[in-house]
């Protein structure tokens, strides 16, 4: 799947689909869409599909947000109540709903690549909301205009991903997206949950001390525990993985003052982080949160062709 500049009617299955320029014009327009007052904007004649098949509340609800912002329409779809339950197909549900004249769908699904998949059925652009442990472009995306906000600028800086990197699609997404931006990468873990360069063809650090981890980054983002998609056999216990790995106040004394801790949420309090390091002034969790819906809002106005 190649870069594109122009996103319209597109779909967005991966970060490789985004060339710098497009990535520059959805964090300008998220930049202005930010500054912008929410007014009543006449009903845009789109309604946004919304298909979860796996439950989710910041990428669901900042979609929605996002809609809002645009006076876009947005059309949940409860996957528990649907016809899903009685057998029906995800291909068979997205052409259903398709044919029910949605202009765009929104896909979360626990299995890699079944937009890839989607897209061969349908006409409308879809984008992916998290597939199994392979993208969540999105998060790549709001993650990396986070970094650019909070600090200026991506280029040149150190990005610590810590924990869970083997099953984690937001961790897939900006291992894709940040070296674009000109950021280096370093990951920290077991090494049954953080693979080496050599097994993801991929340049980065490896840390297997979190300590020495911490002292090198400008970005702490931390991920959570995929304990859903794991075998038991790649940690002996949670605790042990929070012991070793896990962020606290302590620790977080190693990081420099300027730096700062990212999660992608849900975050396990106890886990990866415990309680005080959401009050840490270097913890930018709920920016994320924030900033999700003005790039949602900034992306689907460029594939569903809304003026901001
Ligand atoms: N970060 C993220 O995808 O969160 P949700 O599962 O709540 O959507």
């Amino acid at each position: 799947m190649s870069p594109s500049g122009s996103l319209l009617n597109r779909s967005l299955l991966e970060v490789s689909q985004l060339d710098l320029e497009t990535i520059r014009k959805i964090f300008d327009k998220a930049s202005r869409l930010r500054k912008a007052p929410v007014t009543e904007r006449g009903i845009a004649p789109r309604v946004l599909g919304l298909l979860f098949f796996e439950p989710s509340t910041r990428t669901r609800t900042s979609f929605e947000m996002a809609c809002h912002r645009l006076g876009i329409r947005a059309l949940n779809f409860d996957v528990a109540s649907s016809s899903v339950t009685k057998g029906e197909t995800i291909e068979d549900t997205a052409l259903t709903v398709e044919a029910l004249g949605v202009s765009a769908l929104v896909v979360r699904h626990p299995i890699s690549g079944v937009c890839h998949r989607l897209v061969e059925y349908l006409k409308i652009p879809v984008i992916n909301a998290g597939d199994g442990t392979r993208e969540h472009p999105t998060q790549g995306l709001l993650d990396a205009y986070t970094i650019q906000t909070e600090l200026g600028d991506i280029k040149g800086k150190k990005v610590l991903i810590v924990g869970d990197v083997r099953y984690s699609r937001v961790a897939r997404s900006n291992m894709g997206m940040l070296p674009m931006l000109g950021a280096e990468i370093g990951v920290c873990g077991p090494a049954t949950l953080c693979p080496g360069a050599e097994e993801t063809g991929r340049e980065f650090k490896v840390f297997r001390n979190i300590e020495e981890g911490l002292e090198w980054a400008d970005v702490c983002m931390m991920l959570r525990m995929q304990t859903e998609r794991q075998s038991s056999f790649e940690v002996p216990s949670l605790k042990e993985f929070s012991l070793r790995f896990g962020l606290t106040a302590e620790r977080l004394k190693k990081l420099k003052p300027k730096s700062i801790v990212m999660h992608p949420g849900p975050f396990n309090k106890g886990i990866e982080l415990t309680q005080d390091v959401l009050r840490d002034p270097r913890q930018r969790i709920h920016k994320q949160v924030e900033n999700g819906v003005f790039v949602r809002a900034a992306l689907l106005s460029e594939i569903m062709g809304v003026e901001v």
